[in-house]
């Protein structure tokens, strides 16, 4: 790597140029990398910029998300296109998904998911989990701002903090308290507060005793899932 890593970040603007992209807009800062909406012709495309912060302190680990990414493929899941590094910045060019993220729809949208749409959005989190621990990686961010929803169907984003699996440091079972939390937030959309002092979210919300299980278990409050069999196994009894 050539980069000077003491710079600052370049930061690019709207119509500038990388390789043979353009910038569209910035889509978002984390803590990992800059994110930019890009287009080639009439094709967009995501640039993803790694900070320079974060490439000085893991080095090694910097890769990790293209390394993943261009190793793995499935239709919920952005396809890795290329590397884009200079001794400005060091980056890659991922598939653009089109849709919201669930974070939009649920704080900006005000929407309500109902049970049955519910249903759907975690089947499909669930065989995007199943794929990836087949291949033996774990997500380990998936959260809200994270997947992103078209027409029904759901994609799984930011591959930042993802891993190969390691059964003692990058375990499987993080993606099932994510995949909890998540769903805690689809059925929050339709709670109502009654003005009430807050409570646990297993109090406040109208749950089935499968779905209340499921939750706790998923979450580690009671006995936590090994493998996504599991967690599959006990969806299908959600639909009962
Ligand atoms: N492949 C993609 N297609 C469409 N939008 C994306 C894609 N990747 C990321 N985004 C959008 O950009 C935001 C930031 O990207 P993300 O990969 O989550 O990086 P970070 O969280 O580190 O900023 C996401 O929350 C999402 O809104
Ligand atoms: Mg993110």
């Amino acid at each position: 790597m050539v980069l000077n890593l003491f710079k600052r970040d370049k930061i690019f603007s709207p119509d500038q140029k990388i390789d043979e992209y353009v910038i569209t807009r910035l889509l978002g800062e984390g803590r990992y990398g800059i994110c930019y909406l890009v287009s080639n012709g009439d094709k967009q495309f995501i640039f993803k910029q790694l900070k320079r912060e974060m490439l000085k302190k893991t080095k090694a680990k910097a890769a990790y998300e293209w390394d993943i990414l261009s190793r793995i493929q499935h239709e919920r899941i952005p396809k890795f296109v290329k590397k884009v590094e200079n001794d400005k910045f060091y980056g890659y060019v991922l598939e653009f998904i089109e849709g919201r993220t669930f974070e939009e729809i649920i704080f900006e949208k005000n929407y309500v998911f109902g049970k049955k749409e519910i249903l759907s959005v975690l089947r499909q989190l669930i065989d995007i989990i199943k794929y990836l621990h087949s291949v033996g990686v774990v997500h380990r961010d998936i959260r809200v701002p994270n997947a992103i929803y078209h027409e029904g169907k759901v994609f799984l984003v930011d591959f930042g903090l993802a891993r190969w699996m390691n059964h003692e440091r990058y375990r499987q079972d993080v993606d099932f308290s994510y995949l909890g939390d998540f769903l805690i937030h689809l059925y929050y959309t339709s709670y109502e507060t009654k003005g009430e002092k807050e409570k646990p979210w297993y109090e406040e919300l109208n749950l089935t005793r499968h779905e209340m299980t499921f939750l706790k278990r998923l979450m580690g409050i009671e006995a936590r899932y090994e493998k996504i069999k599991e967690v599959e196994d006990d969806f299908n009894l959600l639909q009962e």
